[in-house]
């Protein structure tokens, strides 16, 4: 008998009011927007800000969009004050959609957990398209957070201004097929993307990321990261630039499919700004397997990345107990392009079974491809070799360790096409085209094993100063903010896209 006064209660909400609703104080925003998920399963916010308390979690079967002007977002969702109570602003379930809103933290999540993040999805074969998403200096922009979670799409998301960019769950396989398509990820404070688990990124563009990655690990920020991931991730038709730290950084990962993108501007230090972003190079595999890197231009021009400004912390460019970086051909003053590299650890994992196919590796007078010692052994003897093959090069490769250099072509002379690699000509023939520094003669210190699906700090982060200090979050764009910024006119196909950068 009490249930019928409050239902009339809810039908009085207009439903009118669902299809366009009007900005209104913080609470009576968030009764509002969760009364018409529940009952109309819809809700339209019309143009404005909409202040909220804490963060809204739409049941499953339900859609929320924001109004649009002439193609322009004006309607916000900001959270308004402090809040720990959800570590969310929205939450995403099964079956719905997100469309055309801008999704801002405010820098107002005090959660202290693993997920605080402005868009959280958890569910299965929902659609998010054209959001912004931004606000929170010390979490992460969009987080694919259930491991179970499958078939989820988001198509065209700008994230800026947060700590991670885009994070795939430890734990995500990949038959769970969540896609992020056509984003532009930029200025984040630490790594735009994380594969902890598997994830794919089409057709994205990541720019300006990981200059304040801050405590407990100092280690520069990348355009992507993985680290203990055995389900790997799937990179494609993306464009990766002016990272502070390596654009593609994958540590002891398996099963990641990189191809047909572009990864430049490593070490960009903010003009000057950011000198502990010296000394990358453009991409990494450290002990890692069965990766493919196929189709993909990677260079590295910053005089500024002389490997001497970032060290060797991994002991991969040298003999043991040789001096340091004498694997190089200009030693500490060597710019490395693209490198596939095992540490002299015991207990590291093998960096076999890779294949580096049809790429281009540019940079003048450095390393355009260096393979370092102990790369395509699984032990001391059993060879599980890399593939190289088809490589354009300007610059020089080094080729350490025991891999497979177009190893079905009898000759490679200068100018052979595929499957030669542009410089095969130039190593010895008499040792399958390897040059002459396969092993390192000990293994130096055991290493612990790394635990599966690793972001580069967890979360919480430690509260505190940190040294690489995040600025303040930038005053807030203006609503006018153009929702189909560069990346619509670029006459992009879903699957493969052309970038024009002016
Ligand atoms: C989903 O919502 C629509 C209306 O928006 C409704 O017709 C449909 O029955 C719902 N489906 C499920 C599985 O709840
Ligand atoms: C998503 O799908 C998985 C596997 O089909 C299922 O276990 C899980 O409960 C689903 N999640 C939701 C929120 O329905
Ligand atoms: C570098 O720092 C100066 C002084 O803080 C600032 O004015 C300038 O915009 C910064 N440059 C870049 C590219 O961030
Ligand atoms: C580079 O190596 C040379 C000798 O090989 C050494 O004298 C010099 O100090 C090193 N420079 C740096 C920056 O490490
Ligand atoms: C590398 O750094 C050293 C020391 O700062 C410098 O002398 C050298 O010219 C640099 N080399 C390149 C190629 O920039
Ligand atoms: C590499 O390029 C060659 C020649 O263009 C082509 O035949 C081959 O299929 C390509 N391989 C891969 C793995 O893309």
């Amino acid at each position: 008998m009490f249930a019928l006064p409050l239902l009339l209660v809810a039908a009085a909400v207009p439903t009118k009011g669902c299809e366009e609703l009007v900005p209104d104080t913080a609470q009576a925003n968030y009764r509002s927007i969760t009364q018409c998920l529940l009952d109309e399963q819809k809700v339209v916010l019309g143009p404005g800000t909409f202040l909220l308390p804490h963060g809204v979690k739409m049941p499953s079967n339900t859609s929320l969009a924001g109004s649009t002007v002439n193609g322009l977002m004006v309607s916000r969702l900001l959270l308004a004050v402090p809040s720990a109570i959800t570590h969310y602003v929205l939450q995403v379930s099964s079956d719905s959609e997100v469309t055309s809103v801008v999704l801002d933290g405010g820098e107002m999540q005090k959660d202290e957990t693993c997920c605080r993040s402005v868009l959280s999805l958890v569910g299965n074969t929902s659609l998010v398209t054209d959001v912004e998403v931004l606000g929170s200096a010390r979490g992460i922009g969009i987080l694919v957070e259930n491991p179970t979670s499958h078939d989820n799409l988001v198509l065209r998301a700008h994230v800026h201004d947060c700590y991670y960019g885009v994070i795939f769950a430890a734990g995500l396989h990949s038959h769970n097929q969540n896609v992020v398509q056509q984003g532009l990820v930029e200025d984040i404070y630490c790594d735009a993307v994380t594969f902890a688990g598997h994830g794919q990124v089409r057709g994205t563009v990541i720019r300006r990321v990981g200059y304040a990655c801050g405590a407990p690990s100092f280690s520069t920020g990348a355009g992507f990261f993985c680290r203990g991931n055995r389900q790997g991730g799937l990179v494609q038709s993306s464009h990766v630039s002016d990272t502070c730290g390596m654009s593609l950084d994958v540590d002891t990962c398996s099963y990641l499919d990189v191809s047909q993108s572009t990864f430049d501007g490593s070490g960009y230090d903010w003009s000057g700004n950011h000198t502990h972003c010296w000394g990358m190079p453009t991409a990494a595999l450290l002990d890692s397997q069965m990766c493919s890197i196929r189709g993909n231009q990677m260079s590295n021009v910053r005089a500024s990345n002389n490997i001497s400004f970032s060290g060797d912390p991994h002991q991969v460019y040298s003999q043991v107990a040789a001096q340091l970086f004498s694997d190089l051909p200009h030693g500490n003053e060597t710019i490395v392009n693209f490198a596939m590299l095992h540490r002299p650890n015991a207990g590291a994992w093998p960096c076999v079974g890779n294949e580096v196919i049809n790429n281009s590796f540019t940079c003048e007078d450095c390393v355009a491809y260096f393979a370092g010692r102990g790369t395509g052994y699984a032990g001391h003897s059993e060879s599980q070799p890399s593939t190289f093959e088809g490589n354009t090069v300007l610059g020089l490769s080094v080729r350490c360790g025991g891999n497979l250099y177009a190893a079905q072509e009898p000759v490679c002379r200068m100018g052979s096409g595929w499957p030669c690699n542009a410089d095969d000509y130039l190593h010895p023939e008499t040792n399958f085209r390897n040059d002459h520094c396969s092993h390192f003669a000990a293994d130096i210190y055991p290493m612990s094993v790394l635990p599966g699906g690793l972001l580069r700090n967890p979360l919480p982060l430690p509260s505190g100063e940190v040294t690489h200090k995040a600025p303040t979050a930038k005053p807030q764009q203006s609503l006018s903010a153009p929702a189909a910024p560069r990346w619509q006119d670029t006459g992009s196909t879903p699957y493969g896209m052309v970038f024009r950068f002016g």
